[in-house]
Parts: C-alpha cells; structure tokens; sequence
C-alpha cells in the first residue's frame, strides 16, 4: 500500500487548481444527472440522454452551489453534449470562483459504447462545442477523456496547449492514465488535474495519485464513493462511521481528502440529501488510527 506520501491536511482546506484556481476540496460529479442506469459501467449505465426529470437535475446542481461546491464536473459524452447543457441552463451566469470542469476525446457511436478519439482536430472541434453549450469563452478545465493510442500523446495534449494558447482553455487534465502517459503529457505541456478510479476499496492508481501529489497537480477520484457501495449499511466503512456518529458516506470521503491534500473528490448524486450529507465530509477530518484502520481495507464491497 502506497500512503506514505500523504500531505495531511484539514478536509476543508481549499486547494490551488493549476496554481490560481482556489476551490473548496469536495465537487460535484454530473455523470448521473442523466439517463444512468445501473452500476454506473459502461454496460449496465447508458448516460445517453438528459435526465427525464431536468427540473430535479437543476434544483440539485444549484443546491451544490448554495452550499459551496466549486468543482462541478461533467464530459461532452454525457448524454451527448446534454449535460453541459443542463449545468448551463442551471447554472449560467456561472458564480465567481465557480470551475466548470468538462471532458473531450471519446465517441459516443451508441448508447452502450464509449470510443477513444484523440484526432487533434477533433478534439479542438469538441472543445468548442464545449465552449457553445457551457456558455463560456474560456473553460476553467477540460481533461482529455481517455488517451487515444492511435495519436501520439503529445499531439493530443498539444491540441488542449493550443486551445490553452488562445484563451479558450485555462488548464488541462487527463483522465485513466498512467504514471508514463503522465509523464509524456508533461513534456508537452502543463497539466492541471488526473482524473481516474479510486476509492478506498481501489487504489489501482496509487502511484498516479503519488505523482500528481509530487507534481502540485489535482487528483479527481472517480467512483469516490465505489459507485455507491461505499455509502451503503453494509459498507467496510460502516463500523468506523458508527463510532464517529457520521454516515459511511463521510467517512469514505474523509478518508479521500486525508489521503492527500490535492485529492478533490467528485462525488455523483441525483439526491439533495445525499449531497448534504456527503459534503458533511468536509467537517470530518480522520485521525491517524483511523486513517491507518481505513487504509488497511481493501477489495470488492459485499452488496
Ligand atoms: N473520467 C472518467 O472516465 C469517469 C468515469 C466515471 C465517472 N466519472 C466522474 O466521476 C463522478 C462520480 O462517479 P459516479 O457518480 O459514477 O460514482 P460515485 O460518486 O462513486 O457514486 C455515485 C452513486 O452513489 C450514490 N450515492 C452518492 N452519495 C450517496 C450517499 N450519501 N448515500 C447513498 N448513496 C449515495 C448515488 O446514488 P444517488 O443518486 O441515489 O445519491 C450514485 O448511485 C461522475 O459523476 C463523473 O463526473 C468520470
């Protein structure tokens, strides 16, 4: 196990994203205010149409921004561009200090296949449709969705750099890489925020958090809450959850944000309660027996 390298800070510390964007730690995921169905895996979700209750999908998001979330996160592949519509039609004129993150570079052919696509021009086209839906000149955050490998790394970075150059883009990040895509990313150009899987019960990427750590750059777990699992009754969590009075949810994230201070988790919900409750988290700041107890827990949660 890889924790060693934390840099333990209180769950409410903000953090700086690409060095002059201060946000609060726990943001938002979108992927589910659409038609997701399921276990949230590219077979058992579709993410392939606005949600059929929109008014819900907009009470929620502006709900998370009343109550301070700053990060709210969403790709030009959910429901095919409707989702950031929707954070648009909820949230334009976006609040000061509001980052609007999105993704770019992977085809939606049908409602059950996500395709890598890394043509740079492709990319730059997406980024502007990115740009119409969000109503914005310039996005805070775009993360190239998967790495294609049919294009050199660079030349999909560089397509961001570009955009970046021309004010359209203010930082960019990458998402499911590894230690040495990473790598290669920086040698093309500054990188902002990895975005991949990670949770207290898969912590495959231990070493991309490590490096992002080392590097000053954001690390957005996605599946913070194991797409559920970690919040249930039954959760591993639970135990440590009872004796802190919180809700296994909290304690999932808690555990997160000690993990290192540049972790800004984007958990996904479709309830208002939830989203109190999970940005509760904030006020729950692990002490180190616990920290250890929690990390020492590893593999698939019982249902
Ligand atoms: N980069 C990538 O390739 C990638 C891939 C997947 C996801 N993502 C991003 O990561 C975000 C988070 O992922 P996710 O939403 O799939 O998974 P998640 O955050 O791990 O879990 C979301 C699930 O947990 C439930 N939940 C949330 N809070 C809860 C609580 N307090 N109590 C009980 N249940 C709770 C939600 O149901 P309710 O609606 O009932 O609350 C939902 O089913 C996505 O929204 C998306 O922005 C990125």
């Amino acid at each position: 196990m890889t924790t060693s390298r934390r840099t333990t800070t209180a769950s409410d510390s903000p953090f700086l994203l690409g060095g002059d964007l201060e946000i609060r730690r726990i943001g938002l995921g979108t992927m589910r205010l659409t038609d997701a169905t399921g276990d949230g895996t590219h077979a058992g979700a579709q993410i392939w149409r606005a949600p059929t209750e929109a008014d819900d999908a907009i009470a929620l998001l502006r709900s998370a921004v009343d109550r301070g979330v700053q990060l709210i996160d969403t790709a030009d592949a959910y429901a095919l561009g409707q989702s950031e519509e929707l954070i648009a039609r909820a949230l334009h004129p976006y609040r000061d200090g509001l980052v609007v993150a999105t993704k770019v570079g992977n085809v939606r052919p049908s409602a059950t296949e996500w395709v890598p696509l890394g043509h740079p021009a492709y990319l730059k086209q997406q980024v502007e449709l990115s740009l119409r839906r969000l109503r914005l000149e310039r996005i805070d955050l775009v993360q190239l969705h998967r790495l294609d490998p049919a294009y050199p790394v660079a030349d999909q970075v560089g397509a961001l750099a570009d955009l970046r150059d021309e004010g359209k883009v203010r930082h960019i990040g990458l998402s499911e890489i590894s230690v040495a895509q990473l790598d290669e990313a920086l040698a093309a150009a500054p990188v902002a925020a990895v975005q991949n899987r990670y949770n207290l019960v898969d912590r495959e990427h231990d070493a991309v958090l490590d490096r992002s750590t080392d590097e000053g750059i954001a690390f957005l777990p996605f599946f913070p809450l194991a797409i559920g699992d970690l919040a249930l009754a039954g959760s591993p969590v639970a135990d440590i959850a009872r004796e802190l009075r919180v809700t296994p949810s909290q304690v999932a994230l808690a555990w997160l944000l000690r993990r290192a201070a540049n972790v800004l988790p984007i958990p996904g919900t479709t309830s208002v309660a939830h989203l109190e409750e999970n940005l509760g988290a904030r006020a729950l700041t692990l002490d180190d027996a616990r920290f250890e107890r929690l990390s020492g827990l590893s593999g698939p949660v019982a249902r």
